[in-house]
């Protein structure tokens, strides 16, 4: 058995605008590469953390993946330990699942080094309890996909019941991130603890309708649906140029446009490739009239989650 394995997590999109905590996708060519080597003492720590975000905290008790790691490690009852060591592709604080990543790489590449096999919903609990020391709460909406891959709703977490959700594969997704930092504790805080019902009812229609356009390949129900009634509003302003950037994608016909995540990084799903670029010059043009820089990705939704690659670290931010 290896002493050693790398796994690359990918980046991921939580809430896709209906589906606050509970629906996410992964995203492609943008993600974290986690390195877990296996010791003989038993205590978990932190290599080097390198790449796009080298201050994160190194404390064991700090750190989202040798969290993920010890909750795996005392959920087996194991004699040794684990030491892990991350390479940051993905931008901290950018809404892009970062602390997810890191978390589902650190279980995936430790459960690759015990004698027994794991299936994504056994280690869901522990990237989960990983990502929690990031953001303060229990959710789903990264970690789900950035471990089962595709685009995912998870119905409950305890028992795990994660549920494929098929996506037209015209679709493509395109994110654009402003140079900010926004802390997802943060952006939660600013979140009421009620919802109108009357709200929480049109929510709900368009998350059904959301997910019947997917089932049923049918783009304009899903350009009807992606709307987010509930969070945005209140998140909107932490960004500047929000409504701005979310006009410009819209008015070039994206089928929705909404925060991923929380934030600062806009989503707009479109209609293949050329579609796209249009709409992500459209959006980064939007930020720079407000004097905000931008990188943006386009992506498809891959349908593959965290995966081994046994390559040593690199300067790779794909696999
Ligand atoms: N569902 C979480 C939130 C995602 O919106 O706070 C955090 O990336």
């Amino acid at each position: 058995m290896a002493d050693q394995v790398t796994v690359f997590a990918p980046a991921s999109m939580g809430n896709v605008a209906v589906g606050y905590d509970v629906l996410g996708g992964a995203i492609d060519g943008l993600g974290d590469r986690v390195t877990v080597r296996r010791l003989d003492t038993p205590t978990v720590r932190v290599g080097s953390i390198t790449g796009r975000a080298p201050d994160l905290p190194t404390t064991p008790a700090d750190n989202t993946a040798s969290v993920a790691l010890r909750s795996l490690r005392d959920a087996v009852g194991l004699d040794g330990g684990f030491e892990v060591s991350i390479e940051k592709g993905i931008p901290l604080g950018s809404g892009l699942g970062g602390s997810a990543a890191s978390a589902v790489g650190a279980v995936v590449a430790g459960a690759a080094l015990l004698p027994t096999s794991w299936s994504p919903a056994d280690l869901l609990p522990h990237a989960l309890a990983g990502e929690a020391v990031a953001s303060g709460d229990l959710h789903p909406d990264n970690v789900a996909p950035c471990l089962f891959g595709g685009l995912v709703l998870t119905r409950e977490m305890t028992p795990p019941d994660v549920v494929p959700i098929p996506v037209p594969s015209d679709v493509r997704c395109v994110l654009v991130r402003p140079n900010r930092v926004l802390h997802t504790r943060d952006a939660r805080a600013c979140l009421p603890d009620t919802v109108p019902l009357s709200k929480s009812v049109r929510q709900t229609a368009h998350l059904g309708a959301f997910v019947a356009g997917c089932y049923r390949d049918d783009l304009a129900l899903i350009g009807r649906a992606l709307r987010d009634l509930i969070v945005e509003p209140h998140r909107a302003a932490l960004i500047p140029g929000f409504a701005d950037v979310q006009d410009a994608a819209l008015s070039h016909d994206a089928l929705g446009c909404s925060l991923s995540g929380a934030g600062p990084t806009l989503f707009a799903w479109c209609t293949g490739p050329d579609h796209a670029e249009r709409v992500r010059d459209a959006m980064i043009g939007a930020f720079t009239q407000h004097d905000v820089s931008a990188e943006a990705w386009i992506s498809p939704i891959p349908s593959e989650g965290a995966r081994i690659t046994n390559l040593p670290p690199s300067d790779s931010q794909s696999p």
